[in-house]
């Protein structure tokens, strides 16, 4: 019979035990619930609402029954539903009448509600360490191509020049702005919902405050209804992590691209690549791929948790426990990419000359002679106009914006001089966007700085 078979006078069907069992995907949480558990009975004893001793023989089983998790010493049996059914079934077998009183005062669903939120507590200062370091690789490969120019893109046409360095450094950016929405929506995890008993808290005279204290909450959550039956805190930590996916994803295609014949700017370690089962010559960028696929994944368990949250009446519905199978994918596939992301950005190769030979394209500079006019007093607009005449002029002519000569530059652009032939040079041009965030190698080397500092 389960724990909760009192008013039972049957047993659940067998169909129904594996529909509702969670144990198969819970147990993960199984250090967090003992963590709480061992608190629980700490302050239930400080309370004179159990005795000392008896609060001490249940912590020195749960400890055993950690051990015994953790060396595959313990068996798990979907009658008893999820890990918290387990633990408790584990004390009372061994201890009887004394393990049967650590759920005072407590109910699964505060104590579900405290193990998630200790488990992602562990699992952010992770996944902050994770991105710290995919930043590195960024900047340490950045460092050691500071010189080498590419063209940047704009809807996947030829922009202007840039910096290859300062390409990977708008990832880092990215990365920093993720690992500050974890860092934030710690603070909001880091509450403690243990002592809202069902919903509506407990009559025996627990000291919530020193069980927050013991698992180094920052305070105690305020209402015992809003802790057990929110979600938000995963809700928001999966919209970070699936903002995270959307920056990897999107590195990943820069990647795919620049590993393609057509750009080939950089060629990934074979560690990272698969063959092809028919073509001998391929190498893929699986990885890659697997990125924007999963990044969809994570997406989805976003999508679950708004969607299963969104018609609960208040307090805890069972629908909850769903939550955990969309947290965890989440995680698994965000601490995955931190694995294999950075080994390989650290490994790649580039093919710099296939980079600069793209950033020579003149048309990359046409902004340039268009700036140069204004500097001249030209109105930008008037600019703007007249550049555009002259490529028109150049691609009639089926030349390169620098195959002209000066005269028939001036056909359109009359204020032209002969400075303005000199304006074709893809180093010069990036080395002028010399102003904080631009491309200008100086600045690049200020923001590799900053990075190499910041990183430490
Ligand atoms: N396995 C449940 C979950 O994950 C634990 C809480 C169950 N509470 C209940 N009232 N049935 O949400």
């Amino acid at each position: 019979m389960a724990l909760w078979g009192g008013r039972f006078s049957s047993a659940t069907s067998d169909d129904v035990t594996k529909y509702s069992e969670s144990i198969s995907f819970d147990k993960r949480l199984y250090k967090h619930d003992i963590m709480g558990s061992k608190a629980h009975v700490k302050m239930l004893a400080a309370q004179g609402i159990i005795p000392a001793e008896t609060a001490d023989a249940i912590r020195a089983e749960l400890d055993k029954i950690q051990k015994r998790i953790e060396t595959g010493d313990f068996s798990y049996d979907i009658t008893m539903e999820d890990i918290h059914m387990h633990i408790e079934s584990a004390l009372i077998e061994v201890l009887g009448a004394e393990g049967a009183r650590v759920h005072s005062a407590r109910s699964r669903n505060d104590q579900v509600a405290l193990d998630i939120r200790l488990y992602l507590r562990d699992q952010v200062d992770e996944l902050i360490a994770g991105v710290r370091h995919f930043q590195r690789a960024l900047v340490l490969q950045a460092d050691a191509n500071k010189d080498v120019i590419l063209p940047g893109f704009t809807h996947l046409q030829h922009a202007q020049v840039v910096v290859f360095a300062h390409h990977l450094l708008a990832y880092v950016e990215m990365l920093d702005r993720d690992a500050e929405r974890l860092a934030d929506c710690r603070k909001r995890l880091n509450v403690c919902p243990l002592g809202s008993g069902a919903l509506a808290g407990s009559t025996l005279p627990i000291n919530r405050e020193m069980v927050a204290e013991e698992l180094n909450f920052s305070r105690c959550t305020r209402n015992s209804m809003d802790a057990v039956a929110d979600r938000d805190f995963a809700i928001e930590l999966v919209s970070a992590l699936a903002i995270f996916a959307m920056h990897t994803s999107r590195l990943s295609e820069d990647l795919i691209l620049w590993c393609s014949q057509e750009f080939n700017f950089v060629e990934l370690d074979d560690a990272f690549c698969t063959g092809s089962s028919l073509m001998p010559q391929k190498k893929n960028p699986d990885v890659c791929e697997l990125t924007r696929g999963k990044t969809a994944r994570v997406y989805g368990a976003l999508t679950a948790l708004l969607t299963m949250c969104k018609g609960l009446p208040l307090t805890y519905n069972r629908d909850l426990q769903e939550d955990k199978l969309a947290i965890f994918d989440a995680l698994d596939t965000v601490q995955m990419i931190l694995k294999v992301y950075p080994p390989m950005i650290e490994t790649m190769v580039l093919r710099k000359e296939n980079m600069r030979a793209a950033a020579s394209d003149p048309a990359l500079m046409a902004t340039d002679l268009a700036e140069k006019l204004v500097e001249l007093g030209v109105p930008f607009r008037t600019a703007h106009h007249r550049v555009g005449s002259f490529v028109k002029y150049c691609k009639e002519k089926g030349k390169a914006l620098d195959e002209v000569t000066l005269a028939e530059m001036q056909e359109t652009i009359p204020e032209a001089t002969a400075e303005f032939l000199t304006l074709f040079d893809p180093e010069e041009s990036v080395a002028k966007r010399n102003i904080t965030g631009g491309t200008g190698f100086a600045q690049v080397e200020k923001q590799l700085e900053f990075w190499k500092k910041n990183l430490d």
